[in-house]
């Protein structure tokens, strides 16, 4: 009996300290735990409204100037931006494409909420000599840039061993020493006015080489360093620069990319097929410069862990290369 009393008494005990732990931890709960879980919801909620606050009014009436407006990712920046009220000039190789882009945006449904006349400039940026006319074209059909987004660009397959190095130099003219040009030439009145913003869109290529892209993947790492120098050359002067490096893309770039010898692909790539919606890459842009985010990485799982795959554990990423360019070349040789 005695013997038997002694544990009934001691679960009586710990039922009476836990049911008083539960009462004084339902009271933390709702005293301190809860207000301060809703405010920090409140505070975090306001801080969004406001940041999207200032967003649109940054955006509204800016003057953005977009290249490679006439296709893919720049064709939807353009859209993104016109239903945003900023004011655009276009720019591309073929006239007749930005003419029609024109047509549908005067055709939005945002259309009536844009009161701007947007321009076209009609350059090739692998032609220096064009790029710095172009850039006096803008000057004069605006009389200021807010934003420069550097968008255009090609893309290349092949081997190095078979790539004539025009073909490297072609790449690198269009996706380097194009935009490397025209915001040399837009840059100074930017730091006179103290104010303006410049994107680079580079490509998670821009952090890590994968094999039979080296001309592409090459052009992107340049661009993201010269940017990240410009970033913070400039930020004394209140410029901002925001480097964009996306994953895949649903756009034309795998079917206008270049070979070896010069010639177009001509081919859609899966990869590229099953990318992100170039209309949902635009938005990101539309937020990075809203937001003035400095950086942007607007890819998957699997190319995000790359990235950190390269600088954590290079070795590792070598062999995964190695092994996927075996792969490639035994796929394409069968
Ligand atoms: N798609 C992807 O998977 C992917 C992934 C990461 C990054 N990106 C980057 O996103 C940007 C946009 O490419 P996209 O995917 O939208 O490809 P896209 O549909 O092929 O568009 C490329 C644009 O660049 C223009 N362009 C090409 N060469 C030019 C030159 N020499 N002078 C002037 N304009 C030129 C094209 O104009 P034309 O009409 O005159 O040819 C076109 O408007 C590129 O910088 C690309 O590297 C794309």
């Amino acid at each position: 009996m005695v013997s038997g009393s002694k544990p009934f008494s001691r679960t009586k005990s710990s039922r009476v300290w836990r049911s008083g732990q539960k009462t004084r931890l339902m009271g933390l709960t709702s005293s301190v735990i809860l207000p301060l879980l809703f405010g920090s919801l409140g505070i975090f909620g306001l801080f969004r409204l406001l940041q999207r606050m200032r967003m649109k009014a940054y955006l509204k009436d800016a003057v953005v100037v977009i290249t490679g407006a006439t296709s893919g990712l720049g064709k939807e920046c353009a859209k993104a931006f016109h239903a945003a009220g900023s004011k655009l000039v276009l720019c591309g190789r073929n006239r007749e494409r930005l003419q029609d882009l024109l047509q549908e945006l005067s055709t939005s449904a945002d259309h009536p909420k844009n009161p701007h006349k947007h321009h076209t400039v009609i350059f090739d940026l692998s032609d220096i000599k064009a790029v710095v006319s172009a850039a006096e074209e803008i000057s004069k059909c605006v009389d200021h840039v807010d934003v420069l987004i550097n968008n255009a660009g090609i893309s290349y397959r092949g081997t190095i061993v078979d790539t004539v190095v025009e073909v490297d130099r072609k790449v690198m003219e269009t996706n380097y020493f194009g935009p490397v040009a025209l915001t040399k030439a837009l840059l100074p009145s930017m730091i006179k006015r103290r104010k303006g913003h410049i994107v680079a869109i580079s490509s998670v290529q821009g952090k890590f080489g994968i094999p039979f892209r080296s001309a592409y993947a090459a052009s992107k790492h340049a661009t993201q360093a010269f940017f990240d120098c410009l970033r913070a050359e400039v930020e004394q002067y209140n410029v901002d620069v925001t480097v964009v490096s996306p994953g895949y893309i649903q756009t034309n770039l795998s079917l206008n990319a270049i070979t070896a010898d010069g010639s177009q692909y001509g081919v859609m790539d899966k990869t590229t097929s099953r990318g992100k919606a170039a209309a949902e890459v635009a938005r990101v842009v539309l937020n990075a410069v809203g937001e003035k985010r400095k950086e942007v990485l607007v890819a998957g799982f699997v190319p995000s862990l790359v990235v950190y795959l390269r600088t954590l554990c290079p070795r590792l990423f070598f062999t995964v290369m190695a092994s996927r360019a075996r792969k490639e070349r035994k796929a394409k040789d069968s």
